[in-house]
């Protein structure tokens, strides 16, 4: 048995100070649940009650290489001891904008940021810049970061969302203005036809189609064949911006992330995690006719959008994505392990799908198939949690939110996957 009274100390104390004792909500996983961690190195992490797990959270998805990677953190330490912040360009921001339009089949240009939020926030203005429309489509389920213009309908129960054919977008958060609904179309994600119609309705007054790769934020549910292709097709033909969401697969899924996974070219695309391993760094880039705007009456910046430890830990992280195997060797542990829960599953007589990418996948108990968040939302999440629940007990920890995915990183070892199929082995046989 682990020993969490040292975390529900900490909580406490937190609550005093912090809304919810955290400070991100998703963090927060209840009273008496919520984990608070001492330290992490390659795959493994600690709480600070000294309980030690494989960690296949990874922040969310930033830890592509591993918790502590010496050659990355070495990077931001040199390079930190020159300055932080200069409000002025420097040469190793430059190395970085090289290496992402090198690497990302689509990009042309790029600027950096901070969080995926402001990649996204950015892509958005631009776009909307570009088109002198004011209208964003988006899917259900997906979710493009905290700031109002798309926290729009990332989960609700699916009585909520309407009528598939007119679906009803629901703000995530109280707070966000009621006039940005005016400004939002809502589908679920892999709806061929709702999409057709709502271009041949909407099309020419919306600025930006945006989407995740595959559902990122709900349980890694993939693009059906030609859906991705589909966006590309019908924003092209009614001159409205496709923006690909990147911040979870971007040098996750492939060193070019979906874009290269999927041969695709969006005309805007937008990054942060796995591109820094764990440092602040976002970047958004795409078209050279569409980037080219920005200073042309389109604005766009932030005092810590070239912030040195965001651009050194990218910098060193690009630098290892682009000399070892890192996603060869993600890919070849990943698969592993999804074919191992795959066979868990099996010999239980469970119905599950597991979905998604060796380095990002998730599954959903009690259904066999989904292609959209109405469909998930079918499926059997306390028994999702419990099993998550008697995993961490034992040293493992996926998520506590089962729409968030696994992550892999190229610490992970085989001895990792090993341990995780044998915990899941025994808790899927007797946790009910
Ligand atoms: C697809 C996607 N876009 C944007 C964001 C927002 O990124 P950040 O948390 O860095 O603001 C996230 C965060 O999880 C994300 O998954």
């Amino acid at each position: 048995m682990k020993n969490f009274q040292k975390n529900v100390e900490l909580q406490q104390r937190a609550k005093q100070v912090l809304p919810l004792g955290v400070n991100s909500n998703f963090r927060y996983w209840g009273e008496g649940i919520t984990p608070y961690v001492k330290k992490a190195k390659g795959s493994h992490l600690w709480d600070v009650g000294g309980n030690e797990y494989i960690d296949y959270r990874l922040a969310f998805g930033p830890i592509i290489l591993g918790h502590a990677y010496d050659e990355v953190d070495e990077k931001v330490i040199e390079e930190v001891r020159n300055g932080v912040l200069f409000a002025m360009t420097g040469e190793l921001e430059l190395d970085v904008a090289e290496m992402i339009v090198e690497m990302c089949p689509g990009v042309e240009m790029v600027r950096t940021a901070c969080s995926g939020t402001e990649a996204t926030m950015h892509a958005i203005r631009v776009a909307r810049a570009y088109t002198g429309r004011e209208l964003i489509l988006k899917f259900e389920g997906n979710y493009h970061g905290f700031q109002d213009h798309t926290l729009w309908s990332t989960y609700a129960p699916a009585e909520a969302y309407g009528n598939r054919r007119s679906p009803i977008p629901i703000p995530a958060s109280s707070g966000i203005p009621r006039a940005l609904g005016q400004a939002i179309l809502t589908l679920p994600f892999n709806d061929f036809e709702g999409f057709e119609r709502v271009m041949r309705s909407y099309g020419e007054q919306i600025a930006a189609v945006i989407t995740e790769p595959c559902q990122g934020n709900c349980a890694a549910i993939l693009p059906q064949p030609g859906f991705l292709e589909l966006i590309r097709q019908k924003t092209s033909e009614y001159g409205a911006v496709f923006i690909l969401d990147e911040v979870k697969t971007g040098f996750r899924i492939a060193k070019g992330g979906a874009q290269e996974y999927y041969n695709l070219k969006p005309d805007l695309a937008t990054y942060a995690k796995a591109l820094g391993n764990g440092y602040p760094i976002a970047a958004f880039g795409g078209k050279r006719e569409i980037m080219s705007i920005i200073g042309h009456g389109v604005s766009q910046g932030g005092t810590y959008t070239n912030n040195k430890p965001g651009i050194a830990g990218a910098w060193a992280t690009l630098k290892i994505m682009q000399r070892e195997p890192v996603h060869e060797t993600i890919q070849q542990r990943g698969t592993r392990l999804m074919n191992g829960l795959r066979e868990i599953f099996d010999e239980n007589g469970i119905q599950a799908v597991v979905s998604g990418y060796p380095a990002m996948f998730s599954f959903a108990v009690g259904i066999d198939s989904m292609t959209c968040q109405r469909d998930w939302t079918q499926s059997d999440r306390d028994l999702y949690l419990r099993w998550a629940e008697a995993a961490m007990e034992r040293g493992v920890m996926p998520d506590y939110d089962p729409r968030e995915p696994w992550f892999l990183s190229y610490s992970h070892t085989d001895a990792d996957i090993d341990r995780t199929l044998e915990v899941y082995a025994e808790v899927v046989r007797t946790v009910k």
